[in-house]
């Protein structure tokens, strides 16, 4: 496993290393239709997934799978953008879901931000709202750190009392307030998907303390929390969970959804990078 990250590892700092290359510090994962703030931003890089080897390749619409070297023009800092994600849904094991993320601690980062779309179960989210993410969950039935524990990364028992940094998460809290942007705080209850959750799931996980619901973000949250990396979560609400609000869901719902908010998160994003990379306090 190793010697396949370090070949990733080695592919990406090469070409790094022709854009005046400081090893940036933070790492943000775009979910579901949440891809166009990458479009905005100012890119110094981008890779195909597909092009670096070892790293699995992206198959679900909305997702474009590139890793992009992005400048903050405020801060001047660098930071990683990760497009897409592969979903242990598509048939990917748990040790692929987190290979991205794996390479690019080993590239040196030391802040990671993941963004998803996600069911609303808190009877007061409505679809549009963002979540700030307290906590998770993980029901997805399996872990990316069963088996031979990997040292380079951490320990065999890691914490998980501090998963997400409160620090960072009062910086999301400060973006959006200077903005003018509602968000709502909670906990993610990640499913192994594909199928959205029946209605008698959604009140299961509602009884077990979830906010929101969905089918990502809790392998990397966890490898990423193996390494010691700080964490911050933004789950936006792409639509009421089944049985909330009547009608079917659909994949074409969430992607509406997600585009009719992609302008204010692209806001949200901004701001808060802007803040993570100079180090604000929150
Ligand atoms: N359930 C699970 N995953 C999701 C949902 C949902 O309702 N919406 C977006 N991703």
């Amino acid at each position: 496993m190793i010697d396949r990250l370090n070949e990733a590892v080695e592919f990406i700092r090469k070409k790094a290393a022709a854009s005046c290359f400081k090893i940036p510090e933070l790492a943000v994962t775009l979910g579901s239709g949440l891809g166009s703030f990458a479009e905005s931003s100012h890119k110094l890089l981008e890779i195909p997934y597909c092009d670096i080897p070892n790293f699995p390749c992206s198959t679900v619409a909305g997702h474009k799978g590139r890793l992009i070297l992005a400048s903050d023009e405020r801060s001047k800092k660098t930071f990683w953008i990760m497009q897409g994600r592969v979903h242990y849904y598509e048939g990917y094991s748990m040790a692929d879901v987190v290979f991205p993320i794996r390479v690019l601690i080993l590239l040196g980062i030391r802040k990671y931000i993941v963004t998803n779309a996600a069911g609303g179960v808190n009877p007061n989210f409505d679809a549009g709202d963002f979540m700030i993410v307290r906590d998770h969950i993980n029901m997805m039935g399996d872990n990316p750190l069963i088996g031979k524990n990997l040292d380079k990364f951490g320990p065999r028992f890691p914490d998980m009392s501090t998963a997400y940094s409160r620090k960072m998460g009062m910086l999301i809290q400060k973006s959006a307030m200077e903005q003018s942007i509602p968000v709502k705080e909670g906990v993610y209850l990640a499913l192994s998907g594909p199928t959205f959750e029946t209605p008698a799931e959604v009140r299961m996980v509602a009884g077990l303390g979830a906010d929101a619901v969905g089918m990502s973000t809790v392998p990397e949250v966890i490898a990423a929390k193996h390494a010691g990396i700080e964490v911050a979560g933004i789950s936006f609400i792409s639509n009421k969970a089944a049985g909330m609000s009547g009608g079917p869901l659909t994949h074409e719902e969430v992607s509406e959804n997600a585009a009719k908010i992609e302008e204010k998160f692209g806001k949200l994003m901004e701001r808060f990078i802007t803040l993570v990379l100079e180090g604000r306090d929150g």
